[in-house]
């Protein structure tokens, strides 16, 4: 059976380290890390992302500048907010929600936000030195950074092992992808144009599987190289009438099947989840520090 990797409690671990730093931060240099989450629009996933990184801030005593803009809001509105956000010293981290509604251009947006402050990691100069050798970015997109972290925090090595991304997207697969083979991991990505047998070949040679597809338990046990590290990225809202929701979250790999399998793997929910925005405090934090520097 797989050591089952608790995001949670070493969620907890790295946040009241993160908390220590800012009170000694703000005991030292009277500065407090403040971050600003910009939200457009109603969408209910988003609003739900947003709120849980706001009282993240709060719980540890990060400042958090809340900007709510409307679906109808200009592209220029936006990027005048963002502006004035790179101006404000007491800002040292800006997260634009993703995505944003269809008007509105997002490398556009991304693009204006002062790299110093990019706690995302989604500025495109970022993800170009995240791509290059020898090149560091400022800031290393969160949810890429909490795959590894689990990753290192449990024990498992990277260098010289195969890893298989699943799924390209910008936010997770791409820059995981590219974390990997920083980390020194001959990576493979599969994705929806990937042809089922490839997918599942590949899948079973890899040491290590990020699972960031977006498709519930698509990944079976038996595709599951025995041993491997599995950290599961999906979070897939699926039908359960046992619930008083009505619904539950599954991930991208089928749990009770590949916990047979694999040397470790992260649960859904409990897994990824709580360490992304853990690792969202993190940079916040390390963007406040570097302004003291
Ligand atoms: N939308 C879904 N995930 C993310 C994320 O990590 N950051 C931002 N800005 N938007 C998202």
């Amino acid at each position: 059976m797989a050591t089952v990797i608790d995001g949670k409690a070493v969620a907890q671990t790295i946040r009241s380290e993160i908390a220590d730093e800012v009170r000694l931060l703000s005991q030292k240099y009277g500065k407090v890390p403040g971050l600003a989450v910009v939200i457009v629009g109603n969408r209910k996933d988003s609003e739900s992302y947003v709120k849980t990184k706001r009282k993240a801030c709060a719980d540890l005593g990060i400042n958090s500048f809340d900007i709510d803009l409307p679906e109808e809001v200009s592209e220029a509105e936006v990027i005048r907010h963002v502006h004035e956000l790179n101006a404000n010293p007491d800002v040292h981290g800006i997260l634009v929600q993703l995505p944003l509604p269809k008007h509105i251009n997002e490398e556009k947006v991304l693009t204006e936000i002062s790299l110093a402050k990019d706690v995302d990691g989604f500025h495109p100069l970022n993800i170009g030195k995240l791509a290059m050798k020898g090149r560091d970015p400022l800031f290393l997109p969160c949810t890429p950074k909490a795959c590894l972290e689990l990753l290192s925090r449990s024990g498992v090595s990277i260098k010289g092992k195969r890893a298989v991304v699943v799924g390209r997207s910008n936010i997770v697969g791409l820059p995981a992808s590219l974390l990997l083979l920083k980390a020194d991991a001959t990576v493979t990505i599969v994705h929806s144009q990937t042809s089922q047998s490839d997918t599942e070949s590949i899948i079973r040679e890899a040491d290590i599987v990020i699972a960031a597809a977006g498709q519930a338990k698509m990944i079976k046990g038996s595709w599951i190289k025995p041993g491997a590290a599995v950290i599961d990225v999906g979070t897939n809202s699926v039908d359960d009438p046992t619930r008083k929701s009505g619904y539950r979250l599954v991930g991208d790999v089928d749990f009770e099947e590949a916990s047979k399998v694999a040397g470790w793997i992260t649960p859904v929910p409990g897994g990824v989840g709580p360490m992304t925005v853990t690792m969202l405090l993190k940079n916040t934090l390390e963007g406040a520090k570097r302004n003291i520097e």
